[in-house]
C-alpha cells in the first residue's frame, strides 16, 4: 500500500493553471522527489499534500483512504509532518520549546490544556521533553537546546525545524526545499540524514537542487509548467530529454 497518493491534482490561481492533472505515489520507506524549474508548481503540489491548498480537482489518498478537505491541522492525526520553505520557528522560544511545540498533540493535555490554561500533566511534559531532546540529539543539535533561534546559524536552525517535524514521530515526512541556503557539504549531510530517515518513514522531498534529489530519491516526479513531464528512478529521469530541456534549455545536448 502507498503511504501517500496524489491523484489527478489540478490547481488554478485565477487564470493560471499551477498544476494540471498531476499524480504521484509515495511508497513505504521511500524518498519520492519532486523537481522542476522555478514556477513549475512544486510548492503548490507540496501545499496540496499538506492541506494548505485545496485542489480544484483530484484527491489526496493516505494509505488507501481518501482524505476529504485535508487541512494542515489534520497532519499529526494522519501520521504526517512537514517542514516549510521558511523555517517557521518562534524567535522567542528556546530551541527545545520550539521542538516540543511540534509534538503537542502527543501530550494529553496539550491543546485543550493550553486553551484552558491548565498546567500540563507533569509526566507528559517530561516524556515530551525527553523525546524532543532525543530528536535534537539524533540531528546533532542537542547542544543548542536552550538557545533562541535568531542567535543560531541558518543550517542549525534548519535542523531545529526538522527536529520539530520529527518529534511527532510521523511515518510520512513532507519536505519543501530543505536544501535551500545550504553549502555543498551541508547538502551532503542532509542527503545522508534523509536516507537514514527512511528506516522509520517515507519522505516526499520537493527540491530544486538536482544533485541532492538524484542522490537520495528512490523515485522522482518532474514538473514543468504544472504538468508531469517525467517520472522514474534517478537514472531514468537524469537522461530524459524532456527533463534536460526543461532544466537546461533547448540548445544543450
Ligand atoms: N497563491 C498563489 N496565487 C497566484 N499564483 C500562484 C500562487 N502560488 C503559486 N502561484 C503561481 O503558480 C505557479 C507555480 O508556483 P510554485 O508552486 O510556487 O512553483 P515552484 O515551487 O515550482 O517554484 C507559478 O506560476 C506561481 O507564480
Ligand atoms: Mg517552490
Amino acid at each position: 500500500m502507498t503511504e501517500l497518493e496524489l491523484s489527478g491534482i489540478t490547481v488554478r490561481f485565477g487564470g493560471l493553471t499551477a498544476l494540471q492533472d498531476v499524480g504521484l505515489a509515495v511508497g513505504p520507506h521511500q524518498v519520492h522527489g519532486v523537481i522542476g524549474p522555478n514556477g513549475a508548481g512544486k510548492t503548490t503540489l507540496f501545499n496540496v499534500a499538506c492541506g494548505f491548498v485545496q485542489p480544484d480537482s483530484g484527491h489526496v489518498v493516505r494509505r488507501g483512504e481518501r482524505v476529504e478537505r485535508l487541512r494542515p491541522r489534520d497532519l499529526p492525526g494522519l501520521g504526517m509532518a512537514r517542514t516549510l520553505q521558511g523555517l517557521g520557528l518562534f524567535d522567542r522560544m528556546t530551541v527545545l520549546d520550539n521542538v516540543m511545540v511540534g509534538a503537542d498533540h502527543h501530550a494529553r493535555s496539550g491543546f485543550l490544556g493550553s486553551l484552558l490554561a491548565l498546567p500540563r500533566a507533569g509526566a507528559d511534559e517530561r516524556a515530551l521533553r525527553d523525546r524532543a531532546l532525543r530528536v535534537l540529539d539524533d540531528l546533532g543539535v542537542a547542544s543548542y537546546a536552550d538557545r533562541f533561534p535568531p542567535s543560531l546559524p541558518y543550517p542549525i536552525r534548519k535542523r531545529v525545524a526538522l527536529a520539530r517535524a520529527l518529534v511527532s514521530e510521523p511515518d510520512l515526512l513532507l519536505l519543501d526545499e530543505p536544501a535551500s541556503g545550504l553549502s555543498a557539504g551541508e547538502m551532503d549531510e542532509l542527503g545522508d540524514l534523509v536516507r537514514a530517515l527512511t528506516a522509520r518513514m517515507s519522505v516526499l522531498l520537493v527540491e530544486h537542487h538536482m544533485d541532492l534529489v538524484m542522490r537520495v530519491c528512490d523515485e522522482i516526479t518532474v514538473l514543468d509548467f504544472g504538468k508531469v513531464i517525467a517520472h522514474g528512478t534517478p537514472d531514468e529521469v537524469r537522461n530524459d530529454p524532456a527533463v534536460l530541456a526543461a532544466y537546461l534549455g533547448e540548445d544543450v545536448h
